[in-house]
């Protein structure tokens, strides 16, 4: 077989999707990840990475398409970095991210078969309620994939409407030829705010972007909590703005609630959401710095939040010491999420009590693992 480098052109057959979004297809020994591929499809693609074991590639011809391949419902697609999986049915998209998360499990001894609860998802596009753009020379949108020019766009299929209608006047306010940057999104009251040269959370700390899957997600929550029967303190771990400590008061929840976070603007946003009256304890810190500080007991539950990089090792190896028994563990990465049930595995036994997937964010790989844990 000729040697393989970049700018090869082959014929592939990819299987199936993995996680950070491409297709993968095997040659021999060597696992090809194909960007814009659908599962279960002949290709001929082009080599654009070449290392030992693998390869990355661009599709150049659909020879025989995937019996889930679709037209891509948004026309930037091809050049927009956003979305990796829009050439392939929504369903589909929640299978391979299923078998993705079972083939993780399956890694791990007591991880492998455990049972799945449900998938909870739901509207496919205009799910974003915040996102950043840039504009330039009478361009606005998105950086293309892997690179720092505008793909230029009129629309974004997965931004709720509210806010891709303002592209136009935001175009007109500010004409300039340099880069600009900002953040767009509505608030609760439907407003929608424009805030120039801000980063993500930056002004108001981390909050969830899609309405309609963070409701489920607080359901589930709350769901878990009555499942535990539990009435002593809870504690809202990498808190944000309080999403789920304030939706549970809201709720009537009469146990005392703590929620911990290290953004500063996070905790000011989420006292001012939750008003007055609220009688959440707030508190500012790294959870990890804290968590030997945590006074709970066997009636207590620990909901932990972490970002994409997962819990610190610090906080792993403390939880035993809080007392609590319940841990409900939401995860945004099933990567990190495993690494930690690892580590916490390395000095404390456990039952995963209750575990369910939900899809925050369609037309990509992303995935969020919701777990509830009881400690031995
Ligand atoms: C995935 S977000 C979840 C926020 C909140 N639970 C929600 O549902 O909106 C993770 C949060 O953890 C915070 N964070 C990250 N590392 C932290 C740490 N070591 N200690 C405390 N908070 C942290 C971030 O600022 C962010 O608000």
């Amino acid at each position: 077989m000729e040697e393989i480098t970049k700018g090869s052109k082959l014929k592939v057959f990819v299987e199936k999707m993995s996680f950070g979004g491409a297709g993968i297809a095997r040659l021999d020994n060597l696992v090809i990840f194909v960007s814009g591929a659908a599962p279960q499809e002949n290709l001929l693609v082009e080599i654009t990475k070449k290392k030992k074991r693998f390869a990355e590639a661009k599709v150049l011809e659909v020879i025989s398409a995937s019996p889930f391949r679709r037209e891509t419902p948004c026309k930037y697609t091809d050049k927009c970095g956003a979305c990796q999986w829009q050439q392939f049915d929504y369903q589909e998209q929640k299978n391979q991210k299923e078998l993705i998360f079972h083939e993780m499990l399956d890694k791990v001894d007591f991880l492998r078969g455990i049972r799945i609860n449900s998938f909870l998802s739901g509207e496919e596009f205009r799910y974003r309620n915040r996102i950043q753009i840039r504009t330039k020379s009478k361009k606005i949108g998105f950086f293309k994939k892997a690179s720092n020019d505008i793909v230029n766009i009129k629309d974004c299929l997965i931004t709720e409407e509210k806010l891709t209608a303002q592209f136009n006047s935001i175009l007109k306010k500010y004409p300039s030829t340099k880069m600009q940057k900002f953040e767009l999104l509505y608030d609760k009251n439907d407003e929608v705010i424009l805030r120039k040269d801000k980063a993500h959370g930056e002004e108001d700390g981390f909050s969830q972007v899609n309405n309609q899957m963070n409701e489920q997600m607080q359901n589930w929550v709350l769901q878990q909590i009555s499942d535990t029967s539990n009435n002593g303190k809870i504690y809202d771990l990498y808190a944000g703005n309080g999403n789920f400590s304030r939706f549970l008061e809201n709720q009537g929840l009469e146990n005392s609630l703590f929620a911990i976070e290290f953004s500063e603007a996070a905790i000011q946003r989420g006292k001012k959401l939750a008003g007055s009256e609220s009688k959440i304890e707030w508190l500012a810190a790294k959870v990890e710095d804290v968590v030997k500080k945590i006074k709970a007991d066997e009636n207590s539950v620990l909901i932990i939040d972490p970002p994409r990089i997962g819990c610190d090792e610090k906080f792993i190896d403390s939880l035993k010491s809080t007392g609590a028994k319940d841990l409900i563990y939401i995860s945004c990465n099933p990567s990190t999420w495993i690494r930690d049930l690892q580590r916490l595995r390395e000095h404390r036994d456990f039952d995963i009590l209750s575990l369910d997937l939900l899809d925050m964010f369609p037309q990509t790989y992303h995935l969020e693992v919701l777990s509830r844990i009881r400690l031995k």
